[in-house]
């Protein structure tokens, strides 16, 4: 099947699977994927790095000037970059979860962050996941899904992957940090999480990737009336 070089927005709550349906559908559309998340991420390493941000979440106003300085680009296989180093595997920890909503709901810092992803946005042909892409970073986007699941099958998978990460996490802490981010994130006064009016819903708790991918390539068919 193929489709048109449209945009294609996935949003939704934390843990809901968007980064791994949004690789499905770019490798099997040939999209170029994008992961908005991965920046706000980036940008929480490097705050925390920097000593721009302390323990209780507070943000030094010095972070504004410095972000001028900071190079966050996707090198190979869709990995993160600063400047030289690899931080994939930094920015998925439970440290920077701890803090990356605080972070996110700076103004300045979503600024940004939006200013590098419609720069990305201009190519075309891509699939981009987050909470205000649909909304906010391309609200003319052609195709938007609006992404949920259960609490507990959230969590349990981003456990599970913590845990296939190495990392050694507590069950608890796990829905503590999705709670806490998913409140932040829909409450925020700048672009906060919300489902845009034309999205379609997915909500994917009992379904199997080769389901997610049926629905959306059914979707595709009838939204461009592709046999
Ligand atoms: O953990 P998960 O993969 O669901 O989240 P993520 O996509 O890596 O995003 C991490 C955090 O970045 C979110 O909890 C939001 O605070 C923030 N974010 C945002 O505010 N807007 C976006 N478009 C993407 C992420």
């Amino acid at each position: 099947m193929t489709i048109p070089d449209i945009i294609i927005a996935i949003d939704g709550y934390s843990s809901t699977g968007k980064s791994s349906f949004a690789k499905k559908i770019a490798r099997k559309f040939n999209f170029l994927y994008l992961d908005s998340g991965a920046l706000y991420r980036g940008v929480t390493l490097f705050a925390q790095e920097e000593g721009f941000i302390n323990r209780l979440a507070e943000i030094n106003r010095a972070l504004k000037d410095a972000l001028a300085q900071l190079d966050l680009h996707f090198g190979a296989e869709g990995k993160l970059y600063m400047g030289p180093r690899c931080i994939e595997q930094q920015i998925r920890s439970m440290e920077v979860s701890a803090q990356v909503s605080p972070i996110a709901a700076v103004p300045y810092v979503r600024a940004w962050v939006d200013e590098k992803l419609r720069e990305f946005g201009k190519k075309g042909r891509i699939v981009m996941d987050g909470r205000d892409i649909g909304t906010a970073v391309f609200p003319n986007a052609q195709l938007k899904i609006f992404m949920t699941a259960s609490e507990q099958v959230r969590a349990q998978r981003r456990y599970d992957e913590l845990v296939a990460k190495g990392e050694n996490p507590l069950l608890e802490e796990v829905v503590k940090n999705l709670r806490e981010r998913d409140y932040i994130d829909s409450h925020r006064e700048t672009n906060p999480l919300r489902r845009a009016e034309d999205a379609f819903e997915l909500d994917n708790s009992e379904m199997t990737f080769e389901e997610e991918l049926a629905w959306v390539q059914g979707l595709i068919q009838g939204k461009f009336g592709i046999l």
